[in-house]
C-alpha cells in the first residue's frame, strides 16, 4: 500500500483534519474509566501543535444512530484532553455549518479544537459523500489516526478523504501497522497465535486465516470447549456452541493439513458456575465433570504452551483463556502472559477482552505492542483491508 505518514506533512498554519478513535468508556457520571485511547493519539496531536497546525479533532463516542445524545458528548473528552495536553481544547459542540465554520475561524496555529461526537448526524455512518465533502471543507489536510474504527467505511474517515488533496496516517495508525505487519504479515518464525474468547462463532473468519500464517496455534477460553467436543470428549456445563462443533473439526483438519500444531488445554480448571470459586478443582480434559463447567486453563496445560511459547519468535495474542474477571480463574491467563511477556519475542495483543486481561495481569508494559482495536484488530487477523486505511492508500 502506498500510504503517506504524518512526518511526511508539512502542517505549518494548516487547518489539520485529524479522525481519531475517542470511543472512551465512562460511568453513569459521564467520567471517563479508561483514557488509554487518547493517550495513545497524543503523539500525533503533540506533533501537530509543535509543527504549527490548526488543529481539528474528530471522533466518535458510542452509538447515538445519528442523534444528538447528550449522555454521548465529547465534550467531558476536551476536558480531559485539555488537562493531558496542558492547553484549553475549544470544543464545537455543532461541528457542521456556519457557527463552527467562524468558531474554526478563530483557531490560530499550534492550537487545538474537537468537534463534537460526529455520529450525532446520520450521514456519518452512511458514508454520505456530500456529507465527507462538508467535512473535507473544514481542513486543509486529512491525518487518520483512528485504528479501533479503521474497520468502519464511514464519511469521517472515508469519503472525506475523496475530497482532500494530502491524507497520512497519524503515529498510532502507522504503528499499529507496522507492528500487525511485523507479527502477521513478515514474522519473524517460528510464530505462534493465541486465540480465545468466549465463542469460536465470532472467530472463524480469523482461525481460518491464521493457519495460512503461523507455525502454533493456542486455543483457550470457552471456544476451547467447542474444539474438545469435536474431538469427541464431553465437556460438561462448559460453553458450548453446539452448531459450530463441525466449525471446529474443520479447523483442526485445516490445521494439520497446514501442518499447524494446534494445541488445546489437557487440564481444566472447572467450577460449578462463575460464582462458585469456592469449589473449583481440576479436570482431565477426557474427564469433565457433567455438572461443572470449564473456567481456566490448569498448571499442565500452562507448562504445555509455556514450551511453545519460549520456541517462538512471533506472539499474536486475541482472546483471554479463562473466565479472567474473576481473579480466581485469571490464573491461566495472568500465567500466559507473564510467559509471553518474558519470552524475548515479539508480542502484538489485540481485541477489547485481551487488552483488559493483559492490563489486569500487570504484564502491559512488557509486550512489544497492545493494539487500540478491538473489532478492527480483529478484521485484520481474517486478513481483511480496512475500508479507513485503504482510503489512504493514494
Ligand atoms: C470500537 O470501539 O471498536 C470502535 O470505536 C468502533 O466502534 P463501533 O463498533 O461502534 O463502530
Amino acid at each position: 500500500m502506498a500510504i503517506k505518514y504524518l512526518k511526511s506533512l508539512d502542517l505549518a498554519g494548516k487547518r489539520a483534519f485529524v479522525r481519531v478513535d475517542f470511543n472512551v468508556p465512562y460511568d453513569k457520571s459521564m467520567a471517563i474509566t479508561d483514557d488509554t485511547r487518547i493517550t495513545a493519539t497524543l503523539p500525533t496531536i503533540r506533533h501537530c501543535i509543535e509543527n504549527g497546525a490548526r488543529t481539528i479533532l474528530v471522533s466518535h463516542l458510542g452509538r447515538p444512530d445519528g442523534k444528538a445524545v447528550p449522555s454521548m458528548s465529547l465534550a467531558p473528552v476536551a476536558e480531559r484532553l485539555s488537562a493531558l495536553l496542558g492547553i484549553k481544547v475549544m470544543f464545537v459542540d455543532k461541528p457542521i455549518g456556519q457557527g463552527a465554520s467562524e468558531m474554526l475561524a478563530g483557531l490560530k496555529n499550534g492550537e487545538v479544537a474537537l468537534l463534537e461526537n460526529i455520529r450525532f448526524y446520520p450521514e456519518e455512518e452512511k458514508n454520505d459523500r456530500e456529507f465527507g465533502k462538508k467535512l473535507a471543507e473544514l481542513a486543509d489536510v486529512y491525518i487518520n489516526d483512528a485504528f479501533a474504527a479503521a474497520h468502519r467505511g464511514h464519511a469521517s474517515n472515508e469519503a472525506i478523504t475523496n475530497f482532500i488533496g494530502e491524507c497520512a496516517a497519524g503515529f498510532l495508525l502507522e504503528n499499529e501497522i507496522e507492528y500487525f505487519k511485523k507479527a502477521m504479515v513478515n514474522p519473524a518464525k517460528p510464530t505462534t497465535a493465541i486465540i480465545g474468547g468466549v465463542k469460536i462463532s465470532t472467530k472463524i473468519a480469523a482461525l481460518k486465516n491464521i493457519l495460512d500464517k503461523v507455525d502454533n496455534l493456542i486455543i483457550g477460553g470457552g471456544m476451547a470447549y467447542t474444539f474438545l467436543k469435536a474431538k469427541g470428549y464431553d465437556v460438561g456445563r462448559s460453553i458450548l456452541e453446539a452448531d459450530h462443533v463441525s466449525t471446529a473439526k474443520t479447523i483442526i483438519e485445516l490445521a494439520e493439513k497446514n501442518r499447524v500444531n494446534l494445541l488445546l488445554p489437557v487440564d481444566i480448571v472447572v467450577a460449578p458456575d462463575l460464582d462458585s470459586a469456592d469449589k473449583k478443582k481440576l479436570a482431565r480434559f477426557d474427564s469433565m465433570p457433567a455438572d461443572m463447567e470449564g473456567v481456566d486453563i490448569g498448571p499442565e496445560t500452562i507448562r504445555l504452551y509455556e514450551g511453545v511459547i519460549r520456541g517462538s519468535k512471533t506472539v499474536v495474542w486475541n482472546g483471554p483463556l479463562g473466565a479472567f474477571e474473576n481473579p480466581a480463574f485469571a490464573a491461566g491467563t495472568n500465567a500466559v502472559a507473564g510467559i509471553v511477556a518474558e519470552s524475548g519475542c515479539l508480542s502484538v495483543i489485540g481485541g477489547g477482552d485481551s487488552v483488559s486481561a493483559i492490563n489486569q495481569s500487570g504484564y502491559a508494559d512488557k509486550m512489544s505492542y497492545i493494539s487500540t482495536g478491538g473489532g478492527a484488530f480483529l478484521e485484520l487477523l481474517e486478513g481483511k483491508t480496512l475500508p479507513a486505511i485503504k482510503a489512504l492508500d493514494r
